[in-house]
C-alpha cells in the first residue's frame, strides 16, 4: 500500500460523453492505490455532467483534493493546500469563471466540518463512501453559491458511512482501460493496530458481492485490461457475498476470476499476515494467474512490539505463514511495509527487525519512522523514540532493504518469463511493463505493443528495474 506515500494524479485527458467535454476537472491524488481507484470513480461519476479530466488546477472548473490520513501531518498539508488552491480561485474569478473546490478521501472524512470552517473557499466535502452523491452535491453546492453569490458560500458536507450504497451506484466507464486496473474489493479495516488512522477514516470492513466484483472485471477486460488488481486496505479479509448466497473468501473470488479468459494476470494488496489462509495459500498454488508477488507487512520484527501494535500474531506465526507460501508457491517474491521508532522500541527490537528482514528476504519494501497519528492509541504512548534514534534505524533497515531488492533483481538476470507491456519508455522503439514479480522491464519493442504480454529473457538488473530482450514467442 505505500506506492502510498507517493503524490499520485489521474491524467487521463478526456471523457466519453464528447460534446459535454466543456469543463475542466482536475483531481490531485494521494496516498494508496484505493484513492487512485476512488479518484477514477469520481471522473466516472462527474463525466456526464461534462467534466472531462485535465492536468493543472490553474483555471480548471472543478477541483478535488483527494487526501490521504496515513500522510504525516495530513491535516495540515491538506489546508496549505487548500491556501493555495484559494489563489486560483480567485484568479478564476476574475475571468469572470468559478472553480467549484471538493475535498475527498480520509482526511476529509476525519475532518468533516472543521474544513469548512477553516477553508471557507471549499464548496464540498466529502468523505469516501459518498462519491456517488458527487453530482448531487455538485448540484447544492452550486445553488447554494447562486442563491448567495458575492458572499460567502457555506459549503456541502457528506460524509456518511454506508459502503454498499456507493459501489451500487458507481456508474462503469466506457473509456479504455489501461493493460493493469485496480479494482476495488474491499475497504475498511477492523484490526485497530494502534498506529494507523484507517479503521476511523475508512470505516468497518465491508466486502462487495462477488457477482458485482466479476462484473466490474469482465467490463475491465472488454475494454482492454489483462491484468487486475484487487485493492482493499484488508483485502484478504475479504468476505463477500457469492454466487450461492453464502459468503465467498478471497480464495474463491481469484478462482472465479481466473475463469475470465482474456483476464492474464491478478494480483491482490494489501494483506494482513492474520488473514492469510490455508485457502488463500492453496490458490497461490494451484492459479497461475495469481501473481507470484506477494504484499504482505509485518512492520516490526519483535513480539513485544507487535503487541504494543496490535498487530494480533508473533514473528514466528508470520514466518510460518511466509514458509507455507514459498511451499505452494516457491518463487513467490515478497514485499512489507516496516514502521522504526514504535513507542517503546528497544535497541534489541529493532535488531529483531533487522533479522527477520535478514530470515524472509524481500523482493521490495517500504519503511518509515514512526509517527503518531492523533486520536490513535499509540500516539498517547509514553517512550516515544527520539527523532534521530528513528532516522538512524530507518536508514539501517533501508539499507538491508535496498541490497535484498538489488539482489534480487540481479538473481532474475537469465531468468524467461513474460512481461506486460504497459507504457512507453524513455527511449525510441522502448517499451516499459512489469514482470511476474512487479519488477519494472524495459525492452525494445520490435513491432510489440501496450497490452501485450511478451517472453522476454533478462539480460541486466538495476537496483529498481530490469533490461530484457524479447524472445520468440
Ligand atoms: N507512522 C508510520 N507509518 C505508518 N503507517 C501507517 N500508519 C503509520 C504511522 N502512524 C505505515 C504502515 C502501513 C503503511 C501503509 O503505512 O507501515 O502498512
Ligand atoms: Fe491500518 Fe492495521 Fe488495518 Fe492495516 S491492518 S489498515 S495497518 S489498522
Amino acid at each position: 500500500m505505500a506506492a502510498a506515500l507517493e503524490k499520485q494524479r489521474a491524467t487521463t485527458q478526456s471523457n466519453e460523453y464528447g460534446t459535454a467535454l466543456a469543463k475542466s476537472l482536475f483531481i490531485r491524488t494521494y496516498g494508496c492505490q484505493m484513492n487512485v481507484y476512488d479518484s477514477a470513480r469520481m471522473a466516472d461519476v462527474l463525466a456526464p455532467l461534462g467534466y472531462g479530466l485535465t492536468d493543472s488546477p490553474d483555471g480548471a472548473d472543478m477541483v478535488i483534493v483527494n487526501t490521504c490520513h496515513i500522510r504525516e501531518k495530513a491535516a495540515e498539508k491538506t489546508y496549505s493546500e487548500l491556501g493555495r488552491l484559494r489563489r486560483l480561485q480567485e484568479r478564476k474569478a476574475d475571468e469572470g469563471g468559478r472553480m467549484v473546490l471538493a475535498v475527498a478521501g480520509c482526511v476529509a472524512q476525519a475532518e468533516g466540518e472543521e474544513i469548512l470552517r477553516r477553508a471557507p473557499n471549499v464548496d464540498i466535502v466529502l468523505g469516501p463512501q459518498t462519491y456517488h452523491r458527487l453530482p448531487e452535491m455538485l448540484a447544492r453546492a452550486r445553488r447554494a453559491a447562486d442563491a448567495r453569490d458575492g458572499e460567502a458560500v457555506r459549503g456541502v458536507l457528506d460524509t456518511e458511512f454506508p459502503a454498499e450504497a456507493k459501489f451500487d451506484h458507481l456508474p462503469t466507464s466506457a473509456r479504455a482501460a489501461g493493460p493493469s486496473a485496480f479494482l476495488t474489493v474491499q475497504e475498511g479495516c477492523d484490526k485497530f493496530c494502534t498506529f494507523c488512522v484507517v479503521p476511523y477514516t475508512r470505516g468497518a470492513e465491508f466486502s462487495r458481492p462477488l457477482a458485482d466484483i466479476l462484473g466490474e472485471a469482465r467490463d475491465l477486460v472488454a475494454r482492454g485490461a489483462r491484468e487486475i488488481t484487487l485493492l482493499g486496505q484488508n483485502v484478504n479479509a475479504y468476505r463477500g457475498e457469492g454466487a450461492d448466497g453464502g459468503p465467498a473468501d478471497l480464495a474463491a473470488l481469484c478462482r472465479a476470476l481466473a475463469e475470465i479468459e482474456d483476464l492474464a494476470r491478478i494480483r491482490y494488496t494489501t494483506s494482513h499476515p492474520r488473514d492469510m489462509s490455508a485457502a488463500l495459500i492453496d490458490a497461490h498454488r494451484d492459479c497461475d494467474k495469481l501473481m507470484p508477488y506477494l504484499h504482505l507487512p509485518v512492520q516490526a520484527g519483535s513480539d513485544r512490539v507487535l503487541a504494543a501494535m496490535n498487530r494480533r500474531h508473533r514473528v514466528a506465526d508470520y514466518l510460518d505463514t511466509v514458509a507455507r507460501l514459498r511451499a505452494a508457491r516457491p518463487d513467490l517474491a515478497l514485499s512489507g511495509d516496516f514502521i522504526v521508532g514504535f513507542p517503546g522500541e528497544s535497541a534489541a527490537d529493532f535488531e529483531a527487525t533487522l533479522a527477520l528482514v535478514e530470515a524472509v528476504g524481500y523482493a521490495q519494501a517500504y519503511s518509515f519512522k514512526y509517527s503518531p497519528r492523533p486520536g490513535t492509541p499509540a500516539a498517547s504512548l509514553p517512550d516515544q523514540v527520539d527523532e534521530a534514534e528513528k532516522s538512524d534505524r530507518l536508514a539501517r533497515l533501508q539499507a538491508l532493504l535496498a541490497a535484498q531488492q538489488h539482489a534480487f533483481n540481479q538473481a532474475t538476470v537469465g531468468a524467461e518469463f513474460d512481461v506486460l507491456l504497459e507504457r512507453p519508455g524513455r527511449h525510441d522503439g522502448q517499451l516499459v511493463g512489469r514482470s511476474p514479480y512487479l519488477q519494472a522491464v524495459h525492452l525494445q519493442a520490435g513491432g510489440a505493443q501496450i497490452g501485450d504480454l511478451v517472453p522476454v529473457r533478462v539480460l541486466e538488473a538495476g537496483q529498481n528495474s530490469l533490461a530484457a530482450e524479447r524472445r520468440a514467442s
